[in-house]
């Protein structure tokens, strides 16, 4: 099919790490027409086939970003200063469904206060699993959760091993390091649900939750597959009071590890989504020793 006659789907998120994985596989599937969303459109021409300025929380730039869309595709930023994830993706929502859009992707997370009984808030989760609601009852002929899973990039980023008071380099976080509780994945491999899930939205379309999980581990695990690779790395588990007050932030993510530790990252056995997200996806994603073999080498971490 020409270009000009294929459906279009608007990626909000398009310069992140989620986003461009979506634009990515949607480009290498070749069914739609892509418009990559930002704030600052000159700075990213070229990224598809339309760069368009979206800025969530100016709704009146949402209008045009979604002209003539099919479908949508949301993520928002909880990290980013000043972000109200519930004000940014309710404006998002209305916007797409005002535009006409067909199918709304929407990348969310576990109720974490609804399945701890409230013993445990991370926001970052709640927050994002409060807007299902939204859309689901939008009204969109079509509409698919995803989820991403905690980064494998995370460890090259801000889960990074650190040199710890004994001269290791590690990590001494607030979680049993025995405990098998972390969905992982290579977060460039979440487009490949993403754009299956536009191309058979019968199959997934009808408010399935896709996660994305190249594997399930614990924290010793994680250690242990990197140190038969030839790292030497440590690991100290801290006490979750200590964590909690020891940077600016810190409460949330002490928050988050008990989360994984108490309830597992998906927070339920999710076994069922995570094969049909697979199936979505048509390939199974990136094991973490593979991933860590080319992505974590040795010499980086020497
Ligand atoms: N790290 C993890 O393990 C993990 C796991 C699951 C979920 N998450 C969630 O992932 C989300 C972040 O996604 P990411 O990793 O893809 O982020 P990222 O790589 O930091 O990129 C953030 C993206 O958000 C866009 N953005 C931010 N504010 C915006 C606004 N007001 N209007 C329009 N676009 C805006 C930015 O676009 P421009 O700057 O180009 O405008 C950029 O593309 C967070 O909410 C986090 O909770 C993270």
């Amino acid at each position: 099919m020409s270009s000009n006659r294929k459906k279009l789907i608007a990626v909000v998120g398009a310069t992140g790490q989620q986003g461009s994985s979506v634009v990515r596989a949607l480009q290498a599937q070749g069914q739609f027409k892509v418009r990559a969303l930002t704030r600052n459109p000159d700075k990213h021409r070229g990224l598809a086939d339309e760069v368009v300025e979206a800025d969530l929380d100016r709704p009146e730039t949402l209008q045009a970003a979604f002209a003539g869309a099919h479908g949508v595709f949301l993520v928002t930023n909880f990290w980013e200063q000043g972000t109200d994830e519930l004000k940014q993706a309710t404006a998002a929502v209305r916007a797409a469904k005002a535009a006409g859009a067909k199918h709304f992707v929407w990348s969310t997370l576990p109720d974490v206060e609804a399945i701890s009984g409230g013993k445990l808030h991370v926001p970052h989760f709640s927050g994002k699993a409060k807007i299902d609601r939204i859309v689901r009852e939008a009204g969109f002929a079509h509409y698919t959760f995803v989820i991403a899973p905690f980064y494998y990039q995370n460890l090259l980023g801000v889960t990074a091993a650190q040199k710890q008071s004994d001269g290791t380099l590690g990590w001494a976080l607030p979680i049993d390091p025995t405990v098998r509780g972390i969905h992982m994945g290579d977060i460039t491999e979440l487009g490949n649900i993403v754009a299956g899930a536009f191309a058979h939205p019968h199959e997934a379309g009808n408010g399935e939750y896709l996660p994305l999980v190249g594997d399930f581990m614990s924290f010793n695990e994680i250690v242990d597959t990197l140190n038969r690779q030839g790292h030497e790395f440590s690991f100290k588990q801290v006490p979750t009071e200590v964590f909690a007050t020891s940077f600016p932030g810190a409460a949330e993510i002490a928050a988050t590890f008990a989360w994984f530790q108490a309830h597992t990252y998906l927070g339920s056995n999710s076994s069922d989504q995570i094969g049909l997200a697979n199936k979505i996806a048509g390939r199974q994603p990136t094991k973490f020793s593979t991933w860590a073999r080319v992505n974590l080498p040795v010499h980086a971490s020497a």
